[in-house]
């Protein structure tokens, strides 16, 4: 199975995101691509509108974000049960930009990745460098303490996904090569199985940062890419298909 999550992150105004899950549902409803888990994170004001679109076309709801807390006083944030109310099945949770402009810590994130799990949603745990570790050849180093601190150690590995995002390619249309991609796979799977102790071939790891209809395929075909996050090219019915479709 190779699992193709849209991050909109913040895009997307009623119409257009109707027009939009609209289109995918019509894709998804005659085309039922085999192998494909297909996963909308549309920003939260468009959840319910968007479950109600896709709804009975396979396609998957998920938040981009969740808070820790069952609920409370925390004002403009959503819990994982509001999530799992209004149907989502996935959460992305410490996304390199939650972590750069709201201070997550890794810490944090594990708590969010705990209360998604609690509510029977897939997190989907970010991880990735800077270009700054990637230059002084730390990437790995970092990544690893990364995964370590974020991911639940009592998850299952079929309850979560790992999402590998080089900050630097995110939305720069700069994506890593595909022997960077299947190195940092390979240890993220072994960071994680060592630190859940499972066997580390039930662990997915998506790849994120650039990914477009020209390049899906072959990052897709890269050895252990389990499937890709996308964040720019979700945003138009079409690109985003073809990478559904690669
Ligand atoms: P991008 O974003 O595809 O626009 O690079 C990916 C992401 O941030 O999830």
């Amino acid at each position: 199975m190779q699992y193709i999550i849209g991050n909109w992150k913040m895009n997307g105004l009623r119409d257009e995101g109707l027009a939009l899950a609209g289109a995918l549902a019509t894709h998804m409803t005659s085309e039922k691509p085999e192998g494909r888990e297909v996963v909308l994170c549309p920003p939260a004001t468009l959840i319910p509108l968007l479950a109600a679109a896709v709804f009975g076309s396979g396609i998957r709801t998920g938040g981009q974000d969740c808070h820790a807390a069952e609920k409370g006083a925390y004002t403009g944030d959503i819990s994982a049960a509001m999530l799992q109310d209004m149907a989502c099945e996935y959460v992305i949770v410490g996304h390199s930009e939650r972590r750069e402009h709201h201070g997550e810590t890794s810490e944090q994130i594990c708590e969010k990745a705990r209360a998604a799990l609690k509510h029977k949603l897939t997190p989907v745990v970010c991880v990735g460098e800077a270009l700054a570790e990637r230059e002084a050849g730390k990437a790995e180093e970092w990544v690893k303490e990364q995964v370590r601190a974020s991911v639940p150690p009592d998850a299952a590995p079929a309850d979560f996904i790992v999402a590998y995002e080089p900050i630097w390619a995110i939305g720069s249309g700069k994506t890593a090569t595909t022997e960077d991609i299947a190195a940092m796979h390979r240890m993220i799977r072994e960071a994680v199985a060592a630190h859940c102790t499972c066997p580390g071939e039930a662990v997915r790891i998506v790849y994120g940062g650039s990914v477009k209809p020209d390049n899906a395929s072959e990052i897709l075909k890269t050895q252990g890419v389990d499937g890709v996050l996308v964040g720019g090219a979700s945003l138009e019915a079409e690109s985003f298909w073809e990478i559904v479709t690669s």
